[in-house]
Formats: structure tokens, sequence, C-alpha cells
């Protein structure tokens, strides 16, 4: 982890917990509501791979929007609860360590940045609603771009930006499919493995594998 000019995070899964929104419903939606949130999500990830494939993009809060549509039409969840749920997606909880964590990686004087799927508008919402403003020195979106990771264009956004290698990055997601995606293309990407998971079979094996943020500071140093 020498020479890293650049700390890159993905937001949803890795900063934020995208299950948090379907939690706070969880006296309303019953059981059902972590089997629930876990068919949105993986929905909506569908949508944006297919969307890249076909060529029709549409942005994040979209397809957040239409995933969430198709899952509560799936578990029988009542139409009247959309609008909540999709609001809840603007004050998705950080993980637990990732505020304190962030601040202690601020101070080092590290460059801070956010990649992500999300819209500008949606990233800085959820950022200042969890009171994280003046961290990231950037928030790439990739509506700069019109195409969904893991396209490689997306991971270009912060090269292109910053005129720094592409190894000079150190990429964190707890997504494995996105720790590929920057890995193949060229990053330092590390997994950040909260839940215990098996890794992917994609050509790229990440060789830091960190529990959450807390270990990111002293892989650092
Ligand atoms: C993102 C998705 C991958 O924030 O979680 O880009």
């Amino acid at each position: 982890m020498k020479n890293i000019k650049a700390i890159i995070f993905d937001a949803y899964g890795t900063l934020f917990d995208v299950n948090s929104a379907a939690e706070k419903c969880k006296e309303k939606i019953g059981d059902k509501w972590e089997s629930f949130a876990n068919y949105w999500r993986t929905t909506q990830l569908e949508y944006t791979w297919l969307r890249n494939l076909m060529g029709k993009h549409k942005d994040f809060w979209q397809v957040t929007e239409d995933s969430l549509d198709k899952s509560m039409r799936a578990f029988d969840i009542k139409i009247s609860m959309k609008n909540e749920l999709l609001n809840l997606y603007k004050f998705l909880s950080p993980f637990d360590e990732v505020p304190k964590s962030l601040k202690t990686l601020k101070e080092k004087k590290y460059k801070l940045a956010i990649l992500s799927n999300g819209t500008p508008k949606l990233l800085n919402e959820l950022i200042k609603n969890n009171d994280l403003e003046n961290l990231f020195d950037d928030i790439f979106s990739v509506e700069e771009v019109g195409v969904y990771k893991p396209d490689s264009r997306v991971y270009d956004i912060p090269i292109k930006k910053y005129r720094i290698k592409k190894n000079e990055i150190a990429f964190l997601s707890a997504n494995t499919w996105d720790v590929s995606g920057g890995g193949n293309f060229g990053y330092n990407s590390i997994w950040v493995n909260r839940n215990n998971n098996i890794f992917d079979n994609l050509d790229y094996k990440p060789k830091y594998e960190i529990k959450d943020l807390n270990k990111l500071i002293s892989l650092l140093s």
C-alpha cells in the first residue's frame, strides 16, 4: 500500500447500509423485511447492469424506484409505502465505524473521494443527512459518463481528474463485483468484507480484505 495518492470509496453497501431503508420500516413490513431489502438491492443492481448492456441509461434514483416497485409487488407490500421507502434512500445509515474512520483519515491528510452509481444530488443529500460534509475532496458520480459500474469509463473518472496512476488509488468496496471491476481496471482494490462473504471468480483477487474501515488505517500506515 505504498504510494497511495487517493483513497476512493464505493458508497452503497460500503459506507452506507442499503438495508437500513427497509429496516426502518420493519414494524410495518414484518419479518420479511430483510429478504425484501436484499431482493430490492439485487434487482436495483441487475437493472444497472442490464441498462449498461442495453445502452439505455436511466439515473440511479429512477433505477432505485423501478426496482423498489418490482420488489414491493414481489413481496406483496402495500403500494402506499412506496414514497416512504424511496425517500429513506436519502437517509441510509452509515455503518457504525464509518464517520470516525473517515475523520481519522482526513486528519491524516489523505485525499478522500467517493465513486458511486448514485447521482450527485442523491450522494450529496446522503452525505449531508449523515453530517459527513467536508470530509471528501470529490464526489464522483457515474452520471459524468452516463453508464454504470463496472464499465471502465466509470473507474477512469478519478484518473482523469487527479492525473495519477491507476495503482496510486486505493479503492474500497464491499461489493465483490465492484472490487473486481476496479481491480481489473488497475486500482489497488480493497475488499471490505463485512459479512464473511465469498469472493467472486472474475479474474481479480484483492490483495487486502478488511472487516471494516478501522482496519484501513493500520493497512495504510
Ligand atoms: C455504488 C454501488 C455499487 O455506490 O453500491 O456505486
